[in-house]
Parts: C-alpha cells; sequence; structure tokens
C-alpha cells in the first residue's frame, strides 16, 4: 500500500471514528443517566406503594361487602319482615338491592325455592355472589349476595402489575447487564464504522494512486527517451488535466525533438553536399577540357574514329553539365541561409508567389481577401513554395488527366497561417510519406532529392511543420503551417 493510501486512510478513520466515538459515548452516558432516572429507588418505592394501594383498595372493598352481607343476614329488618310474609321479604329484598355495589340477594329457605331479586349491573362490571348463613330464623338457611365491582379497574390494577412492575423489576435486575450490553454494541458499531471508513479510504485511494502511478510510469518512461509514452486520460478532475497536460507536453517535446532531429541531420547533409560540390566541381572543367581537345587533336582522316571521338565529346559534354547542375543544387542546399521572419500578410505574399508562377500548367490560387497575419521569410518561403508548386507540377505530368494545381492560405485558428499545395498528380504513398524530406530520396531521372528537404528546412526554421497527405484533386496535399508572431 502506498504512502497517500495510507494517509488518506488513517485521515479517513480519524474523521469518521472520532465523531462517532464521540456521539456514542456521550450517548451512552445519556443512556445510563436516564436508566438511572429510570431505576430511582423514589419510582420503585411509588410502583411498590401503587400496588400495596391496590390490594388495601381490594381487601377494603371486599370486606364492605362482606359487612353489608352479614348485616343483611343477621339484621333485626329480615325478622321483622319474615314476620310480615311474602310482600314483606319482597320489600325487604327490594330495600337491600338499592345498597350501592349488590346487584343480586337470594334467600335460600329449606324445602321451597329461593326468594330473589336482582338487578343489571352497569356494562363492563364484574359480579360475585357469596353466600351468608342464617341460624335463627327457621326455614331460611342463608342468603346469596351478589356483588360487584368495575371490571375495567380491576383489569387495570392487574396489568399494572403485570406490564409495569414486573417489567419494572426484570429492568432492575439487569441494569449491569445492559450497561455491558450498550458498551458491546458501542464497541461493534465503532469498529463497522472503522472498518467502513478503511475499505471506502483503500478503494478511493486506490482509483487516485493508480491514476497517478500511470502517470508517473509515463513521465519515467519520456525521461528515459520514449517520447511515444502517453496516459489514458479519464474523468474530470485534477488527476485527468495533470494528465492531459502531460500528454499534450509529450507531444510538443516528440514535435520539438523531431524537428531538433531533422535539422541537425540537415546540417550534416549540408556538410556533405558542401565537400561533394567541391570535389566534383574542380575536376569538372579539366575534364571537358580534355575531351574537346582529344577531339580537336586529332587530324586523321579516319572517319570512324571521327565520329567515336565527336560522340564521346558529346556524352562527355552532357555529363559534365548534369553534374553542374547537381554541383549548384549542393551548393544551394549547402550554403541555404537561416530565417529571419517577420510578421506580414501570408495572403499578399501567396498571391505574389502565384502571380511570379503565372506560366504553371493549371495553377489556382485560394486565398482570403483579409490579410493573414504570419511570421515568414519572403526570399526563404518564396523558394519552398516554389520548390512545392514544381514537383506538383511534375507529379501531373505522370497521370493522364489534366494538371490540376491549387496554392491556397487560410487564417490558424490559434493564429498563424496554413498554406497549402493540391495536385491532380499519383499522389504519394503513405509508407513513403516521411522518407520522401530525407535529401536525395528522389523518384525523378533527373531528380536531385533536394527540394523537399530544403522546404521542410526552411518550414522547420520558422517553427512551423509540413505534413503530406491525400488531396481531394486526387493528387498530393503538402500543408505547411507558419507561427502567428516571430
Ligand atoms: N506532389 C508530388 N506528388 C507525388 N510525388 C511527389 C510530389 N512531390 C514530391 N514527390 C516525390 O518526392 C520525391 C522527392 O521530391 P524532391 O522535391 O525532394 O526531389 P525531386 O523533385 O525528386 O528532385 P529536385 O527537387 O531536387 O529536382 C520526388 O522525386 C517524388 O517522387
Ligand atoms: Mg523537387
Amino acid at each position: 500500500m502506498g504512502r497517500l493510501e495510507l494517509k488518506l486512510m488513517a485521515l479517513l478513520i480519524l474523521l469518521t471514528g472520532l465523531p462517532l466515538g464521540v456521539a456514542l459515548w456521550r450517548a451512552g452516558v445519556l443512556f445510563e443517566r436516564s436508566l438511572g432516572a429510570g431505576l430511582n429507588p423514589l419510582v420503585s418505592q411509588a410502583l411498590d406503594d401503587a400496588v400495596q394501594v391496590y390490594g388495601a383498595y381490594v381487601t377494603a372493598e371486599k370486606g364492605r361487602f362482606r359487612a353489608v352481607g352479614e348485616g343483611l343476614a343477621q339484621g333485626h329488618a329480615l325478622r321483622v319482615a319474615a314476620e310480615g310474609g311474602q310482600p314483606a321479604l319482597d320489600a325487604w329484598l327490594a330495600r337491600g338491592l338499592e345498597r350501592p355495589g349488590i346487584f343480586g340477594l337470594a334467600l335460600v329457605r329449606a324445602g321451597a325455592a329461593p326468594l330473589a331479586a336482582e338487578a343489571a349491573p352497569p356494562p363492563g362490571w364484574l359480579t360475585r355472589t357469596e353466600r351468608f348463613p342464617i341460624d335463627d330464623l327457621p326455614g331460611f338457611t342463608g342468603l346469596d349476595v351478589t356483588y360487584g365491582a368495575h371490571a375495567e379497574l380491576l383489569a387495570r390494577f392487574r396489568s399494572m402489575e403485570r406490564d409495569v412492575i414486573e417489567p419494572f423489576r426484570a429492568l432492575e435486575a439487569d441494569r449491569r447487564g445492559l450497561a455491558g450490553a450498550y458498551a458491546w454494541s458501542f464497541v461493534g458499531y465503532l469498529a463497522l464504522a472503522v472498518l467502513l471508513a478503511a475499505v471506502v479510504s483503500v478503494v478511493t485511494a486506490r482509483r487516485v494512486t493508480r491514476r497517478l502511478r500511470q502517470l508517473r510510469n509515463a513521465m519515467t518512461a519520456v525521461a528515459g527517451g520514449d517520447l511515444a509514452a502517453r496516459v489514458p486520460v479519464s474523468g474530470r478532475d485534477e488527476v485527468a488535466d495533470l494528465s492531459q497536460g502531460f500528454n499534450e507536453m509529450a507531444t510538443r517535446l516528440a514535435a520539438s525533438q523531431a524537428r531538433v532531429q531533422y535539422l541537425t541531420q540537415v546540417s550534416v547533409w549540408q556538410g556533405i553536399a558542401r565537400k561533394l560540390a567541391h570535389e566534383i566541381k574542380n575536376p569538372l572543367t579539366p575534364i571537358l577540357l580534355a575531351a574537346q581537345q582529344a577531339h580537336e587533336s586529332y587530324k586523321g582522316e579516319d572517319a570512324r574514329h571521327q565520329r567515336v571521338l565527336e560522340t564521346a565529346r558529346e556524352i562527355v559534354e552532357q555529363e559534365v553539365h548534369v553534374l553542374k547542375r547537381l554541383v549548384e543544387n549542393f551548393s544551394r542546399f549547402a550554403r541555404l541561409p537561416g530565417v529571419s521572419p517577420k510578421v506580414e500578410d501570408a495572403a499578399g505574399f501567396c498571391r505574389d508567389v502565384f502571380s511570379a508562377l503565372g506560366h504553371v500548367d493549371g495553377l489556382t490560387l485560394v486565398a482570403p481577401d483579409e490579410p493573414v497575419r504570419a511570421a515568414l521569410d519572403r526570399d526563404l518561403l518564396r523558394q519552398a513554395v516554389t520548390n512545392l508548386i514544381h514537383n506538383a507540377a511534375d507529379a501531373c505530368t505522370e497521370v493522364e488527366r489534366p494538371a490540376a494545381i491549387r496554392l491556397s492560405v487560410q487564417a490558424l485558428p490559434e493564429g498563424g497561417a496554413l498554406i497549402a499545395v493540391d495536385d491532380s498528380g499519383p499522389g504519394v504513398p503513405e509508407a513513403d510519406r516521411e522518407r520522401i524530406f530525407d535529401p536525395y530520396v528522389t523518384g525523378k531521372r533527373e531528380g536531385t532529392g533536394l527540394g523537399l528537404a530544403i522546404v521542410k528546412k526552411i518550414v522547420l526554421d520558422h517553427g512551423g511543420s509540413i505534413t503530406v497527405e491525400e488531396s481531394d484533386l486526387g493528387g498530393a496535399r503538402f500543408a505547411l503551417t507558419l507561427p502567428g508572431s516571430v
């Protein structure tokens, strides 16, 4: 794991773990406090009192009914009513029912049906019947008293015991266990948060460091001379910007290295050309003179020999002429001066070149009316564009279709100019597109192969570039760019 990944992980763990830890610790304190408040001895005492109150209430109610029942069964009123017969007993029963909480009275008689009176209890009341003995009244054995209590009240008291007091007692007993459980869940949550933070940070950090590592590898490759090394650009963040910037830098570096390489090579070739020109040029005049002398010095009559000498002199003269032209080209290439560009109108410049080359078959010009500002050295660039147009004219003779050559100029969006020469010749095969700019590469019988080398050197000296591609005219398109400023 890289150092950045470790740092990110530590940071994220700290960022999540610390606040969560503090929050859980605070929650734990509050939990303990509220548990303490809930299990307060006063609360416990109050609950105990409630149970006792309930018990006392029930006992008191039972005692009251019992007293009422006994009072009725043993009371004087019953004895008086018994002497008065049935109507008096009915009246006694009716009076008895008027007492609160009594819903039924039945006089149990020996050998006869009980004499009873009933009242309906209000809805939601529970009734219970109890028998009270009658000892001293012949014919009567007992009194059944039905009394009632509010069912909901009873149920509430019972449920208080079951739902509140019992769990409360259980809670009290388990107080220590609860604190332990809280502590464990506290540790669990914290561990989970830390684990999550670690995983998230590792995944995030990996994504960033992977791209940074790619960038570092590409930088090492470029530093080691591999200017083709590039990094994939993904996303829209700072790393993507950095990768994009790196790729652009590598592209510019490669272009500038190619430029330097080419110009270095050209200067070597210029040295060779200078030497060759010098070495070839010197013996040419003596060779020519010797051939002429040999021809003139023969005074004999042999016509055949005369003809041989004549032909030899012609061949030598012809070849010396070719060699002289070659020497001239070599010398011109060898003495190619450095450029001194000035910012001027490239469109006007192309118009001038076009007028000077008016005689070239099929040549047209496409140039905007408004000026196209570019840094150019008129004399050298004229030579370059002229070379391109001569090549185009040569190429057009190689095909059947009528010659069409287009010199065009346009402004570049980033500043500077693009000058192109298109033709309707056979075009340049893709495999030759690099090579043809090297000196002495020619496909022509009398070509020196220096034309394009001169063009490329002039364009590179301007700080521009040159490419060859297919033209919409059917042949080749040589396009050169010039910078907007010196
Ligand atoms: N417009 C073109 N269409 C097709 N091929 C071309 C064109 N321009 C150049 N070439 C090819 O590139 C070769 C090199 O061109 P370059 O101008 O360097 O030398 P050259 O024309 O052969 O000789 P020189 O220019 O010295 O007379 C040419 O011989 C030709 O084969
Ligand atoms: Mg040429």
